[in-house]
């Protein structure tokens, strides 16, 4: 895996990240890649680029981009998926808005985890669409809970799997109970599954379209393959009559909204070509993950455990420390930026943690969390 050149990062990796930092501080906070990507994609894109001319692409998506998602979740995620079914979009935050847009309206319930990443919560708000909070357990969704927070006006169970900022896996099992009871309830399940490359589990991801035919599902390639900047992405509705309902409301079958040609391209062929790449990121996340649990576990005051999916690691600080406050110092004490589990990033129930993300060099990692241990350590017992 080669580190991306460090002028390159500061220069261009926003988001609170390197762009956006003092020189010497490390930034552990958005979700992105500090590693190249597989090489296949400069070459595809490369290749298209000789002829100098960017024609329109199908609407909703180029045909061998859709076969491709499709194919993926077919052979890697134990899904059943139609490449009709399949729309390119961009960026999977836009997919989690399209179909928020389609499925709901203003005055609708929906049901989303207790703590999660914030998209999920935020492309509801903006529809005046009422969110009710589910706790992410580590053994799963607790049904009883769900009972309690479903209404006549709740419309969908949303869930987040592999889970941010938590990293569990729900399994086939989880996802059948859990399919089981939104077929009683009459309510679609929506599955972000953005974060389904990145699993460190013997089990192989499971999809939701496994165990359920009318589920919505919201993909893309920022996570497995590090193509946050090109903001691509896909959904994946229950049918090709969905789906192409879907492309008419949103503006894609009249040109209104669509992904770029050169970014499905990209995307294309880190699937297509770069798997073997993913494979090996994923192997070097998890060793980055595995050293940050161990030493923070060491830490008097630190806990986490390790996540089964994700590149990022939910810690937990004493419950009578201020997380904002901590953060902040360890900003400005210890030139390390981290997520705050603040209610605007993640819901109420991330308060007492802090989020870090780990795609990045073995090197970065020893620094980043030996700054926060060796900050947490003298500093600890006066907070
Ligand atoms: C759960 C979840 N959904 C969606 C997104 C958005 O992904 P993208 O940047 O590809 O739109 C993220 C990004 O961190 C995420 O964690």
């Amino acid at each position: 895996m080669k580190a991306t050149d460090k002028n390159f990062l500061s220069e261009n990796a926003f988001n609170m990240r390197w762009a956006n930092v003092e020189e010497g501080h490390i930034p552990l906070t958005a979700a992105d890649w500090d590693i190249e990507v597989s090489s296949a994609v400069r070459e595809t894109v490369n290749a298209y680029l000789q002829f100098n001319s960017f024609p329109y692409g199908n609407n909703s998506g180029m045909d061998a981009f859709k076969k491709t998602i499709a194919n993926h979740f077919n052979q890697r995620k134990n899904a059943v998926v139609n490449p009709e079914e399949v729309l390119a979009t961009n960026s999977a935050a836009k997919a989690i808005d399209d179909v928020y847009s389609f499925l709901l309206k203003e005055g609708d319930e929906i049901l989303i985890a207790d703590p999660v990443d914030f998209l999920l919560a935020e492309c509801a708000r903006r529809k005046n669409v009422i969110i009710k909070r589910y706790q992410q357990r580590s053994n799963g969704i607790d049904l009883a809970e769900l009972d309690r927070l479903v209404t006549s006006n709740t419309k969908a169970l949303v869930i987040c799997n592999p889970h941010n900022p938590l990293g569990y896996v729900l399994s086939k099992k989880q996802l059948e109970t859990l399919s089981n009871w939104a077929n009683e309830k009459g309510l679609v399940i929506i599955s972000d599954e953005v974060w389904s490359d990145i699993v460190h589990t013997e089990e192989s991801f499971t999809s939701i379209r496994a165990v359920n035919s009318n589920a919505w599902i919201v993909y893309g390639l920022s996570k497995g393959f590090g193509l946050a900047g090109l903001r691509i992405g896909a959904i994946i509705a229950p049918n090709e009559k969905q789906a192409a309902l879907l492309a008419d409301s949103q503006g894609y079958a009249r040109t209104i909204e669509g992904a770029s040609t050169l970014s499905q391209i990209a995307a294309t062929a880190a699937i297509e070509k770069g798997w073997g790449h993913t494979q090996e990121a994923v192997s070097l996340f998890k060793k980055n993950l595995e050293q940050a649990v161990s030493a923070f576990n060491k830490t008097d005051f630190l806990t986490c455990e390790m996540p089964q999916g994700t590149f990022v690691l939910t810690v937990r600080h004493p419950s009578t420390w201020n997380t904002e406050i901590l953060c902040e110092r360890m900003v400005n004490e210890a030139k390390i930026h981290v997520v705050p589990g603040l209610e605007k990033w993640f819901g109420p129930g991330a308060i007492g943690s802090f989020r870090i993300s780990l795609a990045t060099t073995p090197d970065i990692t020893s620094e980043g969390v030996s700054r926060i241990c060796s900050w947490v350590n003298t500093y600890g017992s006066t907070l």
